[in-house]
């Protein structure tokens, strides 16, 4: 693993992109490896949940959703971010995204599929004003990904617009605090190493995986095993760890290993023989090792 280098290199990249309509898109580009997009993600989404918003915009079609609540999820599997909210969930993709143990992604697919540019941007009136702030992603072919909606000087509580000459400039800060940080590498990024890196163990608590079989004691068992051995590891659930079958399914990141047939004894042991000694456990192991 990289060493994690808490301070953003500039692009010093801005474009502008005009519409028809006289008004007008003004990129500031950043750099969008997982070192940078991972803090800047982890901090909108789990500490600034209330200020955002999260859309999809392009000509003749605009999608925005917010958060009533904190994230129950915010976790990057696979290269995926996943976020789950009570109502809805997204998936980015901030690094290649591999596969699962049966079928491995394309190269191509996953250059396609990963986020390529990554862009504060200004949306400007015809007169230049700015009348909206953001961030903007793109895959690798170019297009258009999920929009940030960051907080309007211009719009009220009820999303009403303000009067012109009474614009909340104090809702400004956090399009400008992160706007030193990550474009202009001015100020460090504010941790000591990814915050989306945490190594973490997930149970899989898809119905699909093994109807009869319930994942929250095993759930539990990793959660207390780890809390016994005292090790700095996340344990989570996933929607699908792309095994779907043999239930339950558990996954470790740190060395991408899958485990299936998990009993709350076998989550035990996963803790005690993998995690802290380093040794897999092979009876579980996901695909089977070759006798
Ligand atoms: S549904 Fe459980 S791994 Fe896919």
């Amino acid at each position: 693993m990289s060493e994690f280098i808490p301070w953003v290199k500039p692009l010093n990249r801005k474009t502008i992109e005009t519409r028809a309509t006289g008004w007008s898109l003004e990129y500031e580009d950043f750099p969008c490896d997982i070192d940078v997009t991972g803090p800047l993600l982890y901090t909108l989404f789990q500490e600034n949940w209330q200020e955002i918003q999260i859309g999809h915009v392009v000509e003749g079609s605009v999608l925005e959703l917010e958060f009533t609540q904190p994230p129950k999820i915010c976790i990057l599997y696979d290269g995926y971010l996943t976020v789950v909210t009570e109502a809805w969930h997204l998936h980015l993709c901030l690094e290649s995204h591999l596969g699962g143990p049966h079928s491995k992604t394309p190269l191509e697919l996953r250059k396609r599929r990963l986020v390529s540019r990554a862009a504060f941007y200004r949306h400007l009136n015809p007169a230049g004003k700015a009348r909206g702030w953001g961030i903007q992603f793109w895959n690798g072919d170019s297009e258009k990904m999920m929009s940030l909606f960051l907080p309007n000087i211009f719009l009220g509580e009820e999303e009403d617009l303000l009067a012109e000459n009474k614009p909340q400039l104090e809702k400004l800060g956090l399009y400008q605090e992160l706007r030193e940080i990550y474009v202009l590498g001015n100020s460090p990024i504010p941790f000591h190493k990814n915050p989306l890196k945490r190594p973490y163990l997930s149970v899989c608590r898809s119905s699909r995986c093994n109807p009869p079989r319930n994942w929250q004691p095993i759930f539990n068992a990793l959660e207390t095993a780890v809390k016994e051995a005292e090790i700095d590891v996340e344990v989570g659930t996933a929607g699908c760890l792309e095994v779907c079958k043999k239930g339950p399914v558990v996954f470790y990141s740190e060395d991408r290993t899958w485990y299936t047939n998990v009993t709350p004894e076998v989550a035990k042991e996963i803790v005690a023989r993998h995690l802290v000694k380093g040794e897999k456990l092979p009876e579980n192991l996901y695909p089977p090792l070759k006798k």
